[in-house]
């Protein structure tokens, strides 16, 4: 089974990839000396999927388990969820002594992480995540948060879990938007920091449309250990984001989360907005960074291959998401911190993107592929 181990001091911990681990559950905590109940936090998806097989294996080694399920979905981010659950684990009879186990996506590894780092001014937590971006990005690194109204993620908490458990078959039930979306985040680890991984990258897009075949479900789990490696190594680089490196992970996001922003809540998955935002970051990075554009064409090519969005839609107004880009918290004293790339695996973090390259971006990713950015496809699917 490939574990990925994080050195964060007495924070330590292991994230254990393999198909069919969610049974293991049990007996990682016991290995982990958790003790004391386990608080289940999890949300009306993935409950009916996985929920009780997470419970079962939880009681199979001699846990107490109470069940909290959320409304799937990124309202349940809420501090009105927060003090819903909580209240539920009050009753339930949770103290200090307990753990909370969370299976799902983002959302409820995001939750169930801050309702942990708080309850009783803190106790361990679990993160099982379901999700391609939960399982190689979100559940790995300690970042928790809530939203309010005013933005996503503004409340929350750096608190490692005591152990990751990521089970690749629960990919397989995931509609196939999701599952390409998820991919997206590897895009990014590839693109920031191990270009070698866009060749198989887009071997897997070839069996998407078909499903994963018997043997992408046996590559999956060292797939998904290989990006959680190069997110485990920048985390225990700059733990709390205050070095810069930990910012790469930002690479697509800024923009990204500004189109996310734009639109009704879930007309685009997050991966679909970071594919867009990869597209703008490239074109910058291009502009202001000297990237070659045979290393454009080929995240260009990969994010293709997983039919992942490049055009902005007609329907997103450039105007609306620039205004979100400037209330974006990385946004502070009139410049933003922008992750750019100057080759392939060298990302930089760049205070020097003006308002004026964001609106140029953004007209830019409103247009088909053009040529500079796909003149080199044909050289650059082979090697590297
Ligand atoms: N997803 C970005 C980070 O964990 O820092």
């Amino acid at each position: 089974m490939p574990t990925v181990s994080l050195a964060l001091g007495d924070h330590s911990y292991d994230v254990h990839v393999s198909n069919g681990a969610l049974d293991s559950v049990g007996f990682f905590s016991t290995r982990a000396r958790l003790e004391g109940k386990a608080a289940l936090i999890t949300d009306t998806n993935v409950y009916p999927q996985y929920g009780e097989r997470v419970k079962r294996s939880l009681e199979d080694a001699d846990y107490a388990v109470s069940v909290h399920v959320v409304d799937a979905g990124e309202k349940s981010k809420s501090l009105t969820t927060v003090s819903r659950v909580v209240e539920e684990m009050v009753r339930a009879g949770h103290d200090r002594t307990s753990f909370v186990v969370a299976p799902g996506g983002g959302v409820v590894g995001d939750l169930a992480g801050f309702i942990a780092s708080t309850y009783y001014r803190g106790i361990p937590y679990v993160q099982i995540p379901t999700s391609v971006m939960a399982q190689v990005d979100s559940s790995v690194g300690g970042k928790t948060a809530v939203n309010v109204p005013s933005g996503k993620n503004l409340i929350g908490s750096f608190h490692q879990p005591r152990f990751v458990v990521a089970d690749p078959i629960t990919l397989l039930s995931l509609p196939e938007r999701v599952l390409r979306e998820g991919m997206a985040e590897m895009v990014k680890h590839a693109a920031i920091r191990r270009p070698k991984m866009l060749v198989p990258l887009r071997q897997l897009a070839d069996e998407l449309p078909i499903g994963f075949s018997l043997s992408s479900i046996e590559r999956l789990p060292s797939v998904i250990a290989e990006n959680i490696e190069i997110k485990a190594r920048i985390v225990e680089e700059d733990e709390r984001e205050t070095s810069g490196t930990r910012a790469f992970l930002n690479f697509g996001h800024t923009l990204g989360h500004g189109v996310e922003a734009s639109v009704p809540y879930g007309d685009l998955l997050h991966g679909e907005v970071v594919s867009l935002g990869i597209r703008a970051a490239l074109f910058l990075s291009r502009k202001l960074a000297g990237l070659p554009a045979r290393d454009e064409a080929e995240i260009i090519q990969t994010l293709a291959a997983l039919q992942l969005p490049l055009q902005l839609p007609s329907k997103v107004n450039p105007k609306t998401v620039l205004e979100h880009v400037m209330t974006d918290k990385k946004f502070r004293g009139g410049r933003i911190h922008f992750v750019l790339l100057k080759r392939l695996g060298e990302p930089v973090l760049s205070d020097a993107v003006t308002t004026d390259d964001l609106k140029e971006a953004l007209a830019f990713i409103s247009t088909p592929l053009q040529e500079q950015e796909t003149h080199s496809l044909s050289h650059s699917t082979t090697k590297r």
